[in-house]
C-alpha cells in the first residue's frame, strides 16, 4: 500500500503533540517549536545548527603546492574519492525532501531540511577545493568520472536503485529499505575516503582539504544520528514495519553495502597508498558496520571485528581536537559545545 504524502496546507491537521507519528499522521505542517514530541529533534536540530561553517574559510593554498608533488597513485586516489564524494552529496540534496513528504513530524522534518542545506555546503566545499586544487581540465574530467569510471558508475547505480524505487513506489517497506540506505550511506560510504584523506594529511599532504573533509565528517555525524533516531523511532511506532523478513532484507542490504564499500576502498588504493592496506580497510569498514548496527538495535554481521584497525583515526578526525596551527585553518567562530560527544560516534 502507498504512503499518504503530507499535505501542504492542512487546516483539519492534529496540533496536539501526543497524536504526532512519524509517518501516517495527520500533520498540520507548521512548526510550532514549543510544541514538540520527538525532544532528539530539537537537540539535533541545534546542533546541527552550531555546525555551520564556511568552506572558504578553509586556506588551500599549500594543497594546491602539494597536489603537484602527490605520487601518480595518490592523485588517482585523490581524484576518485572526490568525485565519489561530489556523487554522494548531490544525491542526498536531491533526495532528502522525497523522505520528507512522507515524514508527518514537523521537528523531524526541520531536520530533514537542516540536512539538506548541509549536503548542499559539503558540494559547494568539493567545487572550492576542485578549483582551487587541480587544473580546470582536471576538474572536469573529476566531475565526469561518475559517466566514464565504469567501477564508479556501478556504484552509483547500486546506491540509486533503491532510492528511486521508494520514489518510484513510495510503499511503507520502500521507505523502509531507503532510511536503512541512507543510514548506511551516511555511515559507511563516507568512510573509505575520509580515511584516505586523514591518511594522506598524516604525511603531512592536502592538510588544508582534510581539514575540509573533517568538518564534512562532523555534519555527517548529526545525519548518521538523525537516521538513527529516524531509524528507531518508526520500529517502536510500528514494529510491523519490521518482521523478521525485513529486519533480514535491511541486514543484507547492509552486507552489500559493507562488500561494495571495501571493494571500492580496495580500488581506491589499488596503485599503492602508504598507511592503508586491503586488510586494513575490509577490518575498518566491518568494523564501522558493526557500530552502525549496534546504535540502531540490530545484529552484528562481523562479530569478529571488535577492534578498530586505524584507531589514530577518530582522534585525528575530530574538528575541535586539531591544532589549527597545524592545517593552517581559522577556528571556527560559529561552532558551539551542542553537549553531545560526536567523536564518540565516528
Ligand atoms: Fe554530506
Ligand atoms: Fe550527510
Amino acid at each position: 500500500m502507498k504512503m499518504q504524502r503530507n499535505k501542504l496546507f492542512n487546516p483539519k491537521g492534529d496540533s496536539a503533540f501526543e497524536k504526532r507519528r512519524l509517518i501516517d499522521g495527520n500533520s498540520t505542517n507548521l512548526f510550532e517549536l514549543n510544541n514538540i514530541k520527538y525532544d532528539w529533534a530539537m537537540k539535533l536540530y541545534r546542533a546541527m545548527m552550531n555546525n555551520f561553517w564556511i568552506p572558504e574559510e578553509i586556506p588551500l593554498g599549500n594543497d594546491a603546492k602539494d597536489y603537484k608533488v602527490l605520487s601518480d597513485a595518490e592523485q588517482k586516489g585523490f581524484d576518485r574519492v572526490i568525485s565519489f564524494l561530489v556523487f554522494l552529496d548531490s544525491l542526498q540534496t536531491a533526495n532528502l525532501p522525497n523522505f520528507s513528504h512522507f515524514v508527518t513530524a514537523p521537528e523531524v522534518n526541520l531536520c530533514l531540511t537542516l540536512q539538506t542545506f548541509q549536503e548542499a555546503v559539503h558540494s559547494q566545499s568539493y567545487g572550492y577545493i576542485l578549483d582551487t586544487v587541480v587544473s580546470a581540465s582536471k576538474r572536469e574530467q573529476i566531475y565526469n568520472y561518475w559517466r566514464e569510471d565504469k567501477f564508479l558508475l556501478e556504484r552509483n547505480l547500486v546506491i540509486t536503485s533503491i532510492y528511486e524505487q521508494f520514489e518510484q513506489d513510495p510503499t511503507r517497506e520502500n521507505f523502509v529499505l531507503a532510511l536503512m540506505a541512507n543510514y548506511i550511506l551516511e555511515g559507511l560510504y563516507f568512510y573509505s575516503g575520509f580515511s584516505f584523506f586523514y591518511v594522506l594529511a598524516r604525511q603531512g599532504k592536502m592538510c588544508g582539504v582534510a581539514q575540509e573533509i573533517r568538518y564534512i565528517q562532523r555534519d555527517e555525524l548529526t545525519h548518521l544520528v538523525l537516521f538513527q533516531n529516524i531509524i528507531t523511532t518508526l520500529r517502536k511506532e510500528n514494529p510491523e514495519l519490521f518482521l523478521n523478513s525485513t529486519m533480514e532484507k535491511l541486514s543484507s542490504l547492509m552486507d552489500s553495502a559493507v562488500q561494495g564499500e571495501i571493494n571500492w576502498g580496495k580500488y581506491i588504493i589499488k596503485d599503492g597508498i602508504l598507511g592503508l592496506t586491503d586488510t586494513i580497510i575490509e577490518r575498518y569498514i566491518r568494523y564501522l558496520s558493526n557500530k552502525r548496527m549496534d546504535a540502531i538495535g540490530f545484529a552484528r554481521l562481523y562479530p569478529e571485528e571488535t577492534e578498530h584497525p586505524m584507531k589514530w583515526v577518530d582522534s585525528f578526525s575530530s574538528v575541535n581536537q586539531i591544532k589549527t596551527d597545524f592545517f593552517e585553518a581559522k577556528p571556527t567562530a560559529y561552532s558551539k559545545s551542542s553537549g553531545v560527544d560526536w567523536d564518540e560516534l565516528g
